[in-house]
């Protein structure tokens, strides 16, 4: 179990814009985004597409540099990084989860786990014990030997959910869980990143969905790559554990002006 401390900021953007050059054409993906997401938070991003949402979620999982802006993770400003530097912060920092659960067919799924600590250098032994602890943490236990293509798709999105958690990261960064699944499917994976959530882990998932984004205790929604709003779920506003300034569409008497 994490430490929960809702105060100290794990990641902090300010004023960050990306552009991309298409030609001599400028698309503005963002357009001076400031954000503070702190520990254990459970946070939704939402909007239409176009918005900026893969955009952002490719800057805060250290795949991408903003064009300007500062964005810190953990405490460390990761704006002016290298490649080379990213890819370390991003293998210590961030497990990532994706709509097409991206694992490798021809290995097996105690492998596909383990492929991020081989990368990390970590010695064999270890690697085999991390991954098999994380294979049980989403109850795959008994298919460690099992191909991805012999699994169903909700499997396949647990196996990549524990290759996500082998790292022990500061943040799971998932972009459309499950997009790929049943309704039914999809309400599991969702069960586990809450049951991840409640053991302190912090959450970000980009959704189109309502209903998958009201597992999350904050919505942050972008339009033309601004934020259009960001509300706490009514629950975390009850409860004392979220320290941060209240919305204004919160404050007590705002629904009955006028
Ligand atoms: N690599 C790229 N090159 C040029 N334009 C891009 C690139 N990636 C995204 N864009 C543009 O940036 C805007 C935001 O895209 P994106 O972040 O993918 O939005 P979303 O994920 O919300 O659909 C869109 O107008 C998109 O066309
Ligand atoms: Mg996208």
């Amino acid at each position: 179990m994490k430490k929960k401390n809702p105060e100290s900021a794990v990641l902090e953007l300010r004023d960050v814009v990306k552009t991309y050059e298409m030609g001599n054409q400028k698309v503005h993906a963002l357009s001076g985004v400031s954000l503070d997401i702190g520990e254990n938070e459970y946070v939704a991003i939402m909007g239409p597409s176009g918005s900026g949402k893969s955009t952002l979620m490719n800057i805060i999982g250290c795949l991408d540099v903003p064009t300007s802006g500062s964005y810190s993770l953990g405490g460390e400003a990761v704006a002016n990084k290298d490649e080379s530097d990213l890819a370390e912060i991003r293998n210590r920092m961030i497990g990532f989860v994706f709509q097409t659960f991206n694992l490798i067919p021809r290995a097996d799924i105690l492998h596909n786990v383990e492929l991020p600590l081989i990368y990390g250098g970590m010695a064999k032994a270890e690697r085999r014990v991390r991954a098999e602890r994380a294979l049980e943490q989403v109850g795959l236990a008994d298919r460690m030997r099992h191909k991805p293509n012999e699994l169903s798709g909700g499997q396949r999105q647990r196996v990549a959910i524990a290759r996500a958690l082998v790292f022990n990261p500061s943040i799971i960064l998932a972009d459309e869980p499950t997009g790929n699944l049943d309704s039914r499917t999809g309400d599991e994976i969702m069960k586990m990143f809450d049951d991840l959530h409640a053991d302190g882990q912090t959450i970000i998932l980009v959704t189109h969905e309502d209903h998958i984004a009201a597992h999350a205790h904050r919505s942050i929604r972008l339009r033309d790559g601004k934020i259009e709003s960001d509300i706490l779920s009514s629950d975390e506003l009850l409860s004392n554990s979220y320290l941060g300034p209240v919305p204004a569409e919160y404050e007590v008497g705002a629904a009955n002006v006028g």
